[in-house]
């Protein structure tokens, strides 16, 4: 296992530099999966081979001896668990390691790692997208691996069609024993999915959700992980400052079954910036920004308050560093016609 830095050295270095270069990395694990979600950005890109345990032991080897920084990886896929070999190797190079699961199969014993299972709905939205009996099968294996005294918590997508439930969800899930909280997230629109127009939120109808989602933070501040600062980044006149200058795309390794480097970011090229509602930029935005509460959840409290004497520096440190956008953003309101035409 790596050693562990300070985190007040970390923050102070990346008030003075910004996030270093592959801080943040995910792997597909395997091109196979059990299920086949509706909004799926995975399957609507042809999947390379996998790459065997052997070969991925040898590859973060080789980034080892380059001096690749193993921050924290997100384990993906496909269905990650499926291949549970590679994490079992892989996560032993990271400092923070999260496995985003579907939730049928049965969680293992890996207390090192953050767990989020993919739960999009309440039971009859959740299995219309992603296939039916697989919600309580979900709920089964969060409370199994809770009694394990696992880290685990739940990843959501919002959608035109499961936001009106968005309340009675966080209802029936907040007395779940779970360690961690919900990570939403919004669809992102996948160009030529056959449900991408009944799926993606508007600008529009996503301000609303936001509006919701605040609080409902409010009211649960521990379930609802998304800081703030990242919800306020979603809304639509802050947005496009965001996906134009998309830290997923820059900063991010980003590595298929293969263990090459995808197209563009995690999504794939198929995914739309214009209208993407995917956490990672935005997290990422939120901590390049040195908003206290994103930091005190990636670093802890202390360092979290530690914030307000370091960020001066990151500020200055970007006027220094300011170079002018290669592409003025576009208003929202033109993206909306032209591409949503569904606001
Ligand atoms: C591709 S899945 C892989 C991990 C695992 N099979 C699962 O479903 O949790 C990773 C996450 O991406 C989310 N996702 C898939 N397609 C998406 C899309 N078009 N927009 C936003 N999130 C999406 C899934 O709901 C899931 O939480
Ligand atoms: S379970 Fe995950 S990888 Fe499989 S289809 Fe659904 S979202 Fe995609
Ligand atoms: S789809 Fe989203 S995460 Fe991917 S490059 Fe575009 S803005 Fe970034």
């Amino acid at each position: 296992m790596t050693r562990k830095p300070n985190p007040l050295f970390q923050l102070t270095r990346f008030a003075l530099m910004g996030i270093p270069q592959n801080a943040v990395s995910s792997v597909d694990v395997t091109n196979q999966c059990n299920l086949r979600c509706h909004h799926c950005y995975f399957f609507e890109h042809e999947q390379p081979e996998n790459l065997a345990v052997e070969r991925w032991r040898q590859f973060f080897d080789k980034l080892k001896a380059e001096g690749f920084p193993f921050f924290s990886c997100s384990w993906v896929g496909g269905e990650p668990l499926m291949r549970q070999e590679i994490i079992e190797m892989g996560s032993r190079y990271f400092r923070r390691n999260m496995v985003v699961t579907n939730g049928t199969i049965r969680i293992p014993d890996w207390p090192h790692v953050n767990f989020k299972v993919s739960v999009d709905g309440v039971e009859a939205r959740h299995d219309r997208l992603r296939g039916a009996r697989t919600y309580q099968r979900i709920k089964r294996t969060i409370r199994d691996a809770a009694e394990r005294g696992l880290r685990i918590g739940i990843a959501t997508v919002l959608t035109r069609e499961n936001e009106g439930e968005l309340e009675q969800f966080v209802e029936e899930w907040k007395d779940e024993p779970l360690t961690a909280g919900i990570i939403f997230e919004f669809y992102t629109y996948m160009e030529g999915q056959p449900e991408a127009d009944a799926l993606w939120l508007n600008y529009e109808e996503r301000d609303r959700v936001i509006d919701r989602l605040l609080v409902i933070k409010e009211k649960y501040p521990k379930l609802v992980e998304c800081t703030r600062h990242t919800l306020e980044l979603l809304r639509s006149e802050n947005c496009r400052s965001v996906t134009d200058n998309c830290l997923a795309a820059t900063k991010m390794l980003s590595l298929d079954v293969s263990g090459n480097q995808k197209e563009k970011c995690i999504l794939g090229p198929k995914a739309d910036c214009d209208r993407c509602g995917c956490a990672v930029p935005f997290w990422l935005r939120s901590f390049d920004d040195m908003d206290p509460e994103t930091i005190g959840k990636m670093f802890g409290p202390t360092a979290g308050k530690y914030v307000k004497y370091v960020r001066p520096l990151r500020n200055l440190s970007r006027r220094l560093n300011t170079r002018p956008s290669i592409q003025p953003p576009q208003p929202l309101h033109q993206i909306t016609i032209e591409k949503a035409g569904n606001s």
